[in-house]
Formats: C-alpha cells, sequence, structure tokens
C-alpha cells in the first residue's frame, strides 16, 4: 500500500471521528476500511445509555461495508486517543472474520504505526 492511500485512509478515520457518539465515555473513535474495491468505509463508535449496547468504530465500519457488498480489505485505520488506538478483542474477532490483515494504528500528532491483525490477535475463533 502507498503512502499516499494510507495518509487517504487515516485522514478518513479523523474524519468520521468528528462524528463519534460517545456522551458517556467521552473517547470518541473512527475506523476507515479500505475495500479491495478501491472504495473506503467508515465507522465511529455509537454509545447507548444501556452501555452494553454501545458499538465501537471498527465493527461499525466492517458493517457498512458489508451491507455495501464489500467483503474483501486491504487495511483498516484507526483514530482514537492521545496514544495509538488498538482494536478491542471483539472488534479483533470481527476484523479476522474478513481477514483484515493490516491494521494502522494512529496517534493524535499523526504519526501511525501498521501492525498485522495475526499479532494482535494470533488465535482466531473460526468455525
Ligand atoms: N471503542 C471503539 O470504538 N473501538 C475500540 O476498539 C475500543 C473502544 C469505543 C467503545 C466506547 O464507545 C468507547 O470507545 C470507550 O470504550
Amino acid at each position: 500500500m502507498d503512502k499516499a492511500r494510507i495518509d487517504e485512509l487515516i485522514a478518513a478515520a479523523f474524519e468520521v471521528r468528528e462524528n463519534a457518539y460517545a456522551p458517556y465515555s467521552e473517547f470518541t473513535v473512527g475506523a476507515a476500511l479500505l475495500g479491495m474495491d478501491g472504495r473506503i468505509y467508515a465507522g465511529c463508535n455509537v454509545e447507548n445509555g444501556s452501555y452494553g449496547l454501545t458499538s465501537c468504530a471498527e465493527r461499525n465500519a466492517v458493517f457498512a461495508a458489508v451491507a455495501e457488498g464489500c467483503r474483501n480489505f486491504a487495511a483498516i485505520a484507526l483514530a482514537g486517543g492521545r496514544d495509538f488506538i488498538v482494536p478491542c478483542g471483539a472488534c479483533r474477532q470481527i476484523l479476522s472474520e474478513f481477514n483484515v490483515n493490516r491494521v494502522i494504528l494512529t496517534k493524535r500528532d499523526g504519526s501511525y504505526k501498521v501492525v498485522a491483525l495475526k499479532d494482535l490477535l494470533p488465535y482466531p475463533f473460526s468455525l
């Protein structure tokens, strides 16, 4: 993946993060998935007063992409807090279902690192 595409994906993650609905934790997250079709699918976290119903940015991005007919992905970029944000365990499993192998973690200062999903989730559940 070239640097321009990575930068574009990161910018999309920061942009969708602006729409996050997080009145309870005040921790806003944005996720941008790059489909093999070349499109970017975005998701943000959406919280609920019944806390357990909260839905993370990563899975919302995956679900948006699948609803649009895309199931193959090159990478996902995440934008969150001051330090590098990593996907929660449940979202790692959801990313694993669709083989989203490249995960781009960003910091507020714009720096990023690329990690492999297999390093984040070495033993995914699989039927
Ligand atoms: N959150 C995400 O959106 N993605 C993650 O990988 C970790 C957590 C959200 C859920 C909740 O709205 C807030 O961050 C604090 O946990």
